[in-house]
């Protein structure tokens, strides 16, 4: 009775492995969430307090498809103070920034039309490219940055729609598109009239005080309104993922067509969670919030480094990021990442193997390793279960 289609594509292995998290004795280092323990209840419980006590009873009734204006302002007045001027007649409120992915695949993309990513990239955003017709192809690189002459060649012979980007501290890799390519990056894509998908929901977990600009103000400065990026961000790795609050600032020409497709897919995002949201972030706890995440996930890497570099030694090697919740990690040359992992369930402790977020050519050596939850004591334990199941594989 499926479609083709939906036979055809299969659940996503991370949200597998979420079930594991649940077990107890397991230790899972599999799923790209928050801290649950960093959760700010009492500042929720406190802003929904606020609401209750009010005259509340819009907030349990239909809203607009654009999303409730004091969440949209509030956005606008926050990313005004962290380096992204937005009009909030330019932002739309989504259910995540899973929903933004997948109507700006409605939007933009038709039957062939190319869509090029990161390699690796966001598992899920693959998933969602496979319900499209269109064509995923990978960008060429050149050390861990994009090769520019690659592209412009790519985009040169045709076909190409969107370039889909997590610039800031990526899923799965932690990587960094530095600025003097972003620019390049939003030049040629203005040149061959490509869409550039900005998702971006790890940039405001920085653990340097570098900033980078994002692609849609750098294409706004360049190109003023008439510019092709559309920016998403989201709630859920900042406030809450169960809340499913994320966001999309989008150039004029495009909102009215994005906003047509979510009315025509859930009619808008919930009033209540939008309310809870707008009041938080005028509370100023989201500052104090992601202030304090930054600093618990930075400590939860270097934990996490430590661990390894004391367990495994050499059988591993990875990156050090600047933000977010990955290290991205490879074993040995001819190893595979997936025989380890069922070495790991064996010793209650997961992963994530690496070949997934691959849409050509997989890795089957590498995996990524989410920090987030980690203490000491649990990174600690984990990489010691890893090194035993490593040996169980060489023995
Ligand atoms: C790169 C990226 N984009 C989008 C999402 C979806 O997040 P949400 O829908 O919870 O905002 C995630 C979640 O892990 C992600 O890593």
């Amino acid at each position: 009775m499926l479609s083709k289609k939906s036979a055809a594509i299969h659940s996503s292995p991370v949200r597998e492995l979420l079930k594991f998290s649940k077990e107890p004795g397991f230790i899972s280092l599999a799923g790209g969430i928050p801290a649950t323990d960093m959760i700010d209840v009492e500042g929720i419980d406190s802003v929904l307090q606020q609401l209750l006590a009010e005259d509340h009873r819009d907030v349990f009734q239909y809203s607009v498809t654009e999303g409730e204006w004091p969440l949209r302002q509030s956005i606008a007045n926050w990313t005004q103070n962290v380096g992204l001027p937005l009009d909030p007649q330019q932002i739309l409120i989504t259910n995540g920034s899973q929903q933004g992915i997948d109507l700006l695949n409605r939007v933009f993309l038709e039957k062939d039309d190319v869509v090029l990513v990161e390699r690796p990239t966001y598992l899920a955003a693959l998933q969602l490219l496979d319900y499209t017709e269109a064509v995923i192809e990978e960008l060429a690189y050149q050390g861990d940055q994009i090769d520019l002459g690659a592209l412009e060649t790519r985009l040169a012979a045709g076909g190409v729609k969107m370039l889909y980007l997590i610039p800031t501290f990526a899923n799965p890799t932690g990587r960094i598109i530095e600025n003097e390519q972003r620019i390049e990056i939003v030049k040629l894509a203005h040149r061959y009239q490509v869409v550039i998908v900005e998702d971006d929901p790890y940039g405001h977990l920085a653990f340097t005080e570098q900033c980078r600009e994002t692609f849609f103000s750098l294409a706004q400065q360049l190109y003023g309104v008439d510019h092709n990026v559309c920016y998403m961000s989201s709630f859920s790795k900042i406030f809450s993922p169960g809340l499913r609050l994320g966001w999309l600032a989008l150039p004029e020409k495009f909102l009215m067509a994005v906003t047509v497709a979510k009315q025509a897919l859930d009619l808008h995002t919930s009033t209540l969670n939008q309310h809870i949201a707008a009041r938080y972030i005028a509370s100023g706890r989201i500052d104090q919030r992601i202030a304090l995440l930054k600093e618990t996930y930075r400590q939860r890497r270097d934990g996490l480094i430590e661990s390894l570099q004391r367990h495994l030694g050499d059988a591993i090697t990875f990156n050090r990021p600047e933000g977010g919740m990955f290290l991205w990690c490879h074993l040995k040359e001819g190893m595979d990442a997936s025989r380890l992992l069922k070495a790991c369930i064996e010793e209650k402790v997961v992963f994530v193997p690496g070949d997934v977020f691959f849409a050509e050519n997989p890795e089957k050596n590498a995996l990524r390793l989410s920090y987030s939850m980690l203490t000491q004591q649990t990174a600690d334990e984990a990489a010691v279960r890893i090194a035993r199941a490593l040996q169980t594989l060489s023995s």
